[in-house]
């Protein structure tokens, strides 16, 4: 029997497939970067061509790296960058216009005339989420609006809109299923999340014809097979969630009560919260953290929108750093940032302050910063980021965290995880697989074909690779914290 799963983790940066054996160890990689392409001020798009080939070529790279045949593998479990807008023509499986990404701002008007509107509550009640472009409602009503005559075309049916998840699963089947998973619809402004259907309201706000939109599948689910002639044989399509929730299944995070926060282009952390909808009062997003079995688990989620992407930019904006690893070794070199913070808002602020309009800065510098306090404030703008959201995490639900379990890219940095514990007070917790939305997309695959018996399965695999226990003073903490709020506020455009 064939007992390996492939996952395809399609990031904002990079496309992956990692191969999986039942045990949850990977055992061969393939990674494509992604061309990122900036037309205009806080315009964020990618070739939605460019993500499927390259998608398709890590998957046949990793399964060549592990020496697998199609026949191997038991299933593929897909897990995605979120919100990103494709649509394509039915007829020619080709897309209409370059995917507008999460990160995209070019909607903040139209948002705010929303807003305005007096829409969100509305909104809020039903998704979950708030008014802003970094959903995908906006920019495919922005889509409808500027390509030509693709209003009418989407009108009579020709046109499909998808997440990334969705462009994928189109095009792995050779264009036989239009679908998506619970968690991937609940992040477009569309979907009710507590009835689980496309909703009327919504698609009449944003003018968004229903005959574009996916089928919403379980995350664990029959998704159709791969065309033959792609890897060699079909391989069913058995999991999907989008990449934050693959991240909560790969954490193992089923208690209510348990978060972790995840290190990629942005860092996002999410709360079980349990089977009930509730809606924050602090300004973080009601989400599903996963659907099995037709049952809902949903979370509370902060979202970041520059993480990893801060260090990114040390290397290929200001060129300080040569490889993101050597920001860790840089931090390091000095005691402080010497009063020195960056406030990583490129692409505006996300929770809790959901200010698109905002931008990025550097502040308190002196003739004597160096690259190193830069990088530091880099890497500990990552702590500060998260600490507002473990305090707005804690003012909804009247209890303080007491651990968080991390995972991403940029917790390979011993140092970054040492300062979250430091500025969150709480102990930080890193896997032995830190890939873990690969991870979580595997077991959803592995659960729908029966490798996994179920959660308490999953659980009883999380395994714990180092436990980082807060070592700062407190009044270190609360002054460190303090001068990140007071940099916050220069950035808003309210305080401008
Ligand atoms: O909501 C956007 C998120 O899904 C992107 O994740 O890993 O590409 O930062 P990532």
């Amino acid at each position: 029997m064939a007992r390996h799963i492939l996952a395809i983790d399609q990031g904002t940066t990079s496309s992956r497939a990692i191969v999986f054996d039942a045990d949850g160890r990977a055992v061969a990689s393939a990674q494509k970067e992604l061309t990122q392409y900036f037309p205009a001020d806080g315009w964020v798009e990618h070739d939605a061509v460019e993500i499927w080939t390259d998608t398709l070529a890590v998957c046949r790279e990793a399964l060549a790296a592990a020496d697998l045949a199609a026949a191997d593998v038991a299933a593929i479990g897909i897990t995605n960058q979120r919100e990103t807008a494709v649509l394509w023509d039915r007829a020619t499986g080709q897309p209409v216009h370059r995917a507008i990404v999460w990160q995209d701002r070019r909607t903040s008007a139209m948002c705010r005339e929303l807003r305005a509107g007096g829409h969100e509550s509305l909104i809020r009640r039903k998704t979950g989420l708030l008014i802003d472009p970094y959903f995908s409602a906006s920019k495919v009503a922005w889509l409808l609006e500027h390509v030509d005559g693709l209003r009418a075309r989407a009108e009579a049916g020709e046109i499909a809109f998808g997440t990334v998840d969705s462009w994928l699963l189109y095009t792995l089947t050779g264009g036989a299923v239009h679908a998506t998973d619970a968690t991937n619809a609940a992040r477009t402004l569309l979907f009710d999340i507590r009835t689980h259907r496309w909703d009327d309201d919504l698609l009449a706000l944003f003018n968004i014809p229903r005959a574009m939109l996916p089928e919403v599948k379980d995350n664990a689910a029959d998704f159709g097979s791969t065309a033959p002639d792609l890897l060699g044989a079909p391989i069913p399509v058995a999991g999907m969630a989008g990449d934050q929730h693959a991240a909560v299944v790969g954490q193992c995070c089923f208690e209510p009560g348990m978060i972790k926060s995840t290190y990629g282009t942005g860092a996002f952390a999410l709360l079980n919260i349990g089977d009930t909808f509730v809606e924050s009062r602090n300004r973080l997003l009601t989400t599903i953290g996963y659907r099995l079995g037709g049952r809902t688990t949903y979370a509370m989620e902060g979202a970041i929108f520059v993480a990893g992407a801060a260090v990114q930019w040390l290397r290929d904006g200001l060129g300080i750093i040569a490889t993101a690893a050597e920001s860790e070794a840089l931090a390091r070199e000095v005691p402080d940032t010497a009063g020195c913070y960056m406030v990583p808002a490129f692409t505006g602020l996300g929770a809790p302050y959901w200010d698109a309009e905002a931008r990025g800065a550097l502040i308190g510098l002196t003739r004597d910063t160096q690259r190193a306090h830069i990088a530091r404030a880099a890497l500990e703008a990552q702590g500060y980021q998260t600490r507002d959201l473990m305090e707005a995490m804690t003012a909804d639900s009247g209890t303080a965290p007491v651990s968080l379990r991390v995972d991403g890219g940029l917790v390979a940095n011993d140092w970054a995880c040492q300062f979250l514990a430091d500025i969150l007070d709480i102990d930080v917790e890193r896997p032995t697989v830190i890939e873990t939305t690969a991870l979580g997309a595997a077991y959803l695959a592995g659960l729908q074909v029966g490798l996994y018996d179920g959660l308490d399965d999953l659980t009883h695999r999380w395994r714990r690779d180092r436990l980082f226990a807060p070592a700062m003073a407190a009044g270190d903490r609360e002054r460190l914290y303090a001068g990140w709020t007071a940099a916050v506020r220069r950035v808003m455009t309210e305080h401008r």
